[in-house]
């Protein structure tokens, strides 16, 4: 890149920066969500591990660049679990993951929900219609994108769910779920292990 288009990019960033159009808040609440922003926004030039470790995750777990946790002081996470682009794990109401878990791109992890708020006529923030329920993910579980897992359902441990399932109510370990919502279409057990190896040469 020359020098000028260089010195071009600097004053435009310097004209937006300093324009009308740009228009902040000063509130705690507007500082608060900032803080967040910005920390996105840094983490932006941070690798999957460093990411992971800025949200306190621990050992071996791997963040991508565009994924979203909220609440991630009320996230429990096991080991080596891994997060996909674009992924969102909302801890709001309590979320409880298993070590050695993947949420594939675009996965949805809901632990509250806001739909009262809006049939309520009562969308402001802060409002007292959100309802919390934690949501539980096992271990050794693979979650398909972009699945949905609606708040407090619980997910046995070596589960698979498909990409594009809806996850409505609890699902026992050892399965392997699809659909909307979602249905138990496999039993995981060492039959399927073995078959699965056979069929990919693993
Ligand atoms: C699931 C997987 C392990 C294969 O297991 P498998 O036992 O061979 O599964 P099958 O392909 O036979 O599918 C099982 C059943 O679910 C159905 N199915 C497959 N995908 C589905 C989906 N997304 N939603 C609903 N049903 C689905 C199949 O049609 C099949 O139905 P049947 O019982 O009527 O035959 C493998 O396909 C996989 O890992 N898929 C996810 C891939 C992915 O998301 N990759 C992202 C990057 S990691």
């Amino acid at each position: 890149m020359s020098d000028a288009v260089k010195e071009g990019i600097i004053r435009l960033a310097q004209a937006l920066w300093a324009s009308d159009d740009l228009s902040f808040v000063d509130t705690e609440r507007t500082q608060a969500l900032r803080e967040d922003i910005l920390r996105k926004l840094l983490a932006l030039a941070m690798t999957d591990d460093e990411r992971a470790a800025m949200l306190g995750l621990p050992h071996g777990c791997r963040v991508r660049e565009s994924a979203k946790i909220i609440s991630p002081d009320s996230l429990v996470c096991g080991e080596h679990v891994w997060v996909g682009e674009n992924v969102v794990l909302d801890a709001s109401g309590g979320l409880i993951v298993g070590s050695h878990t993947t949420f594939a791109v675009g996965a949805l992890v809901w632990s509250h929900s806001s739909s009262l708020s809006n049939i309520m006529m009562d969308n402001r923030s802060g409002n007292p219609w959100i309802v919390r329920k934690p949501t539980k993910i096992g271990s050794g579980c693979y979650i398909g994108g972009p699945s949905s897992i609606y708040p407090g359902v619980t997910i046995g441990n070596q589960v698979i769910v498909l990409p594009m399932t809806v996850v409505t109510e609890d699902v026992p370990d050892n399965v392997m779920i699809g659909g909307s919502p979602a249905k138990v279409l496999r039993t995981i057990n060492d039959e399927w292990i073995a078959n699965y190896r056979l069929q990919n040469g693993l």
